[in-house]
């Protein structure tokens, strides 16, 4: 019988290295390479860990656990951003599923337990003129991370110090794994998120909260409201008016601290 919750094709083959300068970078140079789609690139620690808007990542610690997927769907450019929001609900459940915390998703792509954030998510995609080549999805799981710097103690936390326990670094690997494997077919057969939209919105930090909204033409402050079949987040304004924001350069802030 098969066991739904490991992966068949996600991290069949995995690199498992004690350092790599960044497992998105790696996973992009076997991309170019002609690797294939599912392969795994695992670091205990990276020396130049990436974060979204070019911001770096720590990554110095070794019980934590850093990964990235090469993937190669066959979709348009314009829906890859989608993929961010499928590794968050991977994740969140994943986390739900074997400690019972109850992991929230911060759109598009933070992961946050008792309010604080344990994960964040960093998609890259690789263009051929104007064919999608690959993509990687990039994953850095605080799991028994001690030290934070003082700007994000208060911002951020490890799954260990929610729980009071050790957690084994692989097997929450092929938990994601698995779980990721699983929307990431539901995905390529229906093109976009109305597989997971419910339970997304009902994990959603943000949900019904005052968001600030923080755009490169500018900033405005509203009410989430959820996500939309192709991921955007909903946000009413107090004019009544339901704005669409579109992941990429945009932050989302709570009013009221990190979320
Ligand atoms: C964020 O800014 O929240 C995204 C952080 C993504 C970090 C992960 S760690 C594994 C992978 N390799 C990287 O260099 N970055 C991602």
């Amino acid at each position: 019988m098969v066991n739904k919750e490991m992966p068949l094709w996600a991290g069949k083959k995995i690199l498992h290295e004690k350092q790599m300068d960044s497992t998105n970078v790696a996973a992009k140079r076997a991309g170019n390479e002609g690797a294939d789609a599912g392969m795994v690139f695992w670091a205990d620690v990276q020396t130049a860990g990436k974060g979204r808007r070019g911001r770096s990542w720590y990554s110095y610690e070794a019980d934590n656990l850093y990964f990235t997927i090469l993937l190669r769907p066959s979709i348009t450019p314009d829906k890859a951003s989608m993929l961010t929001l499928v590794m968050a609900y991977a994740v969140a459940k994943a986390v739900r599923e074997l400690t019972g915390l109850e992991a929230q998703i911060k759109w598009p792509n933070d992961i946050v337990v008792a309010g604080k954030k344990i994960c964040g998510i960093l998609c890259e995609m690789k263009l051929d003129g104007t064919r999608l080549d690959y993509c990687v999805a990039g994953v850095g799981v605080n799991v028994g991370r001690q030290e934070f710097a003082e700007d994000i103690r208060d911002k951020a936390t490890s799954l260990e110090e929610q729980l009071g326990r050790k957690i084994d670094r692989e097997g929450l690997l092929q938990a994601i794994l698995g779980r990721f494997e699983r929307g990431y077919e539901e995905f390529l057969h229906c093109e976009d998120l109305s597989f997971l939209r419910e339970e997304y919105n009902e994990w959603l930090v943000n949900q019904n909260r005052q968001v600030r909204v923080l755009e490169p033409q500018g900033e405005y402050e509203g009410v989430a409201k959820g996500i939309t079949n192709t991921g955007e987040l909903l946000v009413e304004c107090v004019d009544g008016q339901v704005q669409k924001v579109y992941a990429g350069e945009v932050s989302v802030r709570g009013l009221y601290g990190y979320v």
